[in-house]
């Protein structure tokens, strides 16, 4: 049944670019990046990524900056960060060797229990499941396990994987094979709502399947939906001799280390809101304007361009002025000076 899988697996996803050479680098790479965000997105990445940054020394060379601008596309920036942070880590403390061992891996930042073993199941086929929410999902409807989606239930998984209660055949198959195999069949077939049980190689020994309730694992707890706010959003182009007037954004704001045009807030529906300073601006629904989202934000743009002296009356912090080459301009402000060049 398992070979089945792998069959299948081989198959259908062997051309992920990630998977045409499985060096542990190349896995803590892959992995970071696949981390919320999906395979279709990371293929199109990926290639370019390790073409520029092909060992971990190219990479631990490299500034923040240039990892964030390289990462440009992937969101979640955060794991830039972490990826390069482990790099220097591995570069420094470990001479370069991405450690083999989990808690060693665990010790370095930016290393969670999904990274550590991703490298361990993923880069170096040892006896070890990446849990992300896919293989949650697969082995919670395999093996039937009755635990709320979340914590409780990795907790559960990894309790009886440790006791070898379930996974066995990972030991036949290899932790490479096993966890991409279970990562696919999550990603295609055994959907988050909607399984496709007629074509899955797993489905005579599927729990869930011959109790007739697929879709009912994992066991989850009901949502409440998070409220989502409306908020308009100035965004000001100041022309200057040198090219136009931008801020880096600092470590408490969203999109920290990007770029921004000054921003300014017209009006949030979330009282307290405090990403942007606020500015009175009466004629604002007369300017050209685009829509946004980010976290529980949906947002108008307003665009605007000024002169410096008319910036003058809202200017709230030193700017920089840069010419637009090369800056890591946040994806708001690019739309912005692409909603003024229409
Ligand atoms: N999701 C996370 N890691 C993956 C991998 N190696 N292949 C496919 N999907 C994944």
């Amino acid at each position: 049944m398992f070979n089945q899988l792998i069959q299948w697996s081989n198959k259908n996803y062997s051309y992920l670019p990630w998977r045409a050479k499985r060096s542990a680098y190349n896995t803590l790479v892959s992995e970071i990046m696949l981390q919320q965000t999906t395979v279709s997105t990371v293929q199109n990445h990926f290639s370019r990524f390790i073409s520029k940054y092909p060992t971990i020394q190219a990479l631990a060379k490299i500034s923040e900056d240039d990892i964030l601008r390289d990462w440009k596309g992937l969101g979640y920036y955060r794991r830039a960060r972490n990826l390069l942070r482990a790099a220097k880590t591995i570069t420094t403390e470990f001479e370069g060797n991405i450690p083999r061992d989990f808690d060693l891996l665990k010790s370095i930042h930016g290393i969670g229990d999904y990274t550590a073993n991703a490298l361990l199941g993923i880069g170096l086929n040892q006896r070890a499941i990446a849990l992300d929410a896919n293989l949650e999902r697969v082995l919670s409807r395999f093996y039937g396990i009755k635990e709320y989606k979340g914590p409780k239930l990795q907790q559960e998984i990894y309790r009886r994987f440790t006791k070898n209660e379930i996974c066995n055949e990972i030991d036949t198959v290899g932790g490479r094979a096993y966890n991409e195999a279970l990562m696919d069949l999550g990603r295609s077939v055994c959907k988050a709502r909607s399984a496709s049980c007629e074509i899955c190689a797993l489905n005579i020994e599927c729990v869930a399947l011959n109790e007739g309730n697929a879709l009912g694992y994992p066991l989850m707890k009901e949502v409440v939906s998070q409220k989502q706010f409306d908020l308009k959003l100035l965004r000001v182009l100041v022309e200057t001799e040198k090219s136009i007037l931008v801020y880096k954004k600092s470590a408490k704001e969203w999109l920290s280390g990007q770029y921004e045009l000054p921003t300014f807030v017209l009006s949030s529906e979330e009282e307290n809101f405090k990403q942007y300073p606020h500015v009175k601006y009466d004629e604002f629904y007369l300017l050209p304007s685009f829509r946004t989202a980010i976290t529980k934000y949906k947002i108008e743009n307003y665009v605007i361009i000024m002169s410096e002296k008319e910036f003058k009356v809202f200017k709230d912090k030193p700017y920089e002025s840069l010419s637009l080459e090369g800056v890591n301009m946040s994806t708001a402000c690019e739309k912005t000076i692409a909603k003024l060049e229409e």
